[in-house]
């Protein structure tokens, strides 16, 4: 499976952080935004990934990640998405790239504190269609909300006012081949982009959407609030990571009488 990661659009919702520069560049704690989602997917074993980026900032990208060798990867695609299309519009980009292989999209603002490597290794198994991943929010109408029945998912409602569930829709997609055939046939929304609101209703409707719980947590970092909340999330994990790595040397100081 090949990874995609989103990461154009124009920030307008964390002006003027996002002035001069890409809202996934922004720093999240020790990192910049971006290294997050690249994590995810190589964490989960996939190592061939296309970046979407866009606007004036699209050549920071290259300086930063170069062929992705902070992640252990020898090689990153890079692609221009122009003008603000939306997220469907921006993975159809991506279609040279898929060449006919499933792919694994993630949004580049998307932080999680687990693994997605579970939910990957399922989709590999599926027969053909796409999958997705919900959590439990609080602020459901923020995001694609799922209708939920039994274990089948029924509709996804984009920044629905009154949502059906607590259950987000985040942005990690798992696609066959036939999502950019499905993109081609979308018309834009309200607000004049293509939705992967309506991509996954699109799978929905033929009955080949999947879904699964994402576990630890999960957060955006596209409002000034969800990047303090990212920034905090994951100042937490580390504070944690590193009294685990301590605890054994201390445990260990105790022993000898140090
Ligand atoms: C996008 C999607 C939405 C999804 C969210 C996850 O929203 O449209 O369905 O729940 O990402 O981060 P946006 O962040 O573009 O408002």
């Amino acid at each position: 499976m090949k990874g995609v990661v989103l990461a154009g659009g124009s920030g307008s919702r964390l002006y003027p952080l996002t002035k001069i520069t890409n809202k996934h560049l922004l720093p999240v704690y020790d990192r910049p935004m971006i290294y997050y989602p690249i994590q995810t997917l190589v964490e989960a074993g996939i190592r061939d990934i296309l970046i979407v980026t866009g606007g004036k900032n699209a050549g920071d990208f290259l300086r930063l990640l170069a062929n992705g060798r902070e992640f252990g990867l020898t090689h990153l695609d890079y692609t221009y998405q122009e003008g603000e299309g939306g997220i469907a519009e921006a993975l159809s980009l991506a279609e040279h790239f898929a060449d006919g292989e499933r792919i694994c999209v993630i949004l580049g603002d998307n932080i999680i504190e687990g693994s997605i490597r579970g939910a990957v290794e399922d989709f590999r198994r599926q027969e053909r269609g796409a999958k997705i991943l919900l959590k439990e929010v609080e602020d459901a109408e923020r995001f694609g909300v799922a209708e939920i029945q039994g274990d089948r998912i029924i509709g996804i409602e984009e920044k629905p006012q009154r949502p059906k569930s607590n259950y987000a829709v985040t942005g990690i997609y798992m696609y066959d081949e036939t999502v950019f055939e499905k993109i081609s046939r979308l018309v834009p929304s309200a607000r004049g982009e293509l939705e992967i609101t309506d991509v996954n209703n699109a799978y929905i409707r033929e009955g080949t959407m999947t879904f699964a719980y994402l576990e630890g947590w999960w957060t955006d970092a596209g409002t000034f609030d969800s990047l303090l909340r990212a920034n905090n999330l994951v100042a937490q994990s580390r504070a944690r990571q590193r009294q685990r790595e301590a605890a054994p040397v201390a445990a260990g100081a105790e022993r000898d009488g140090v």
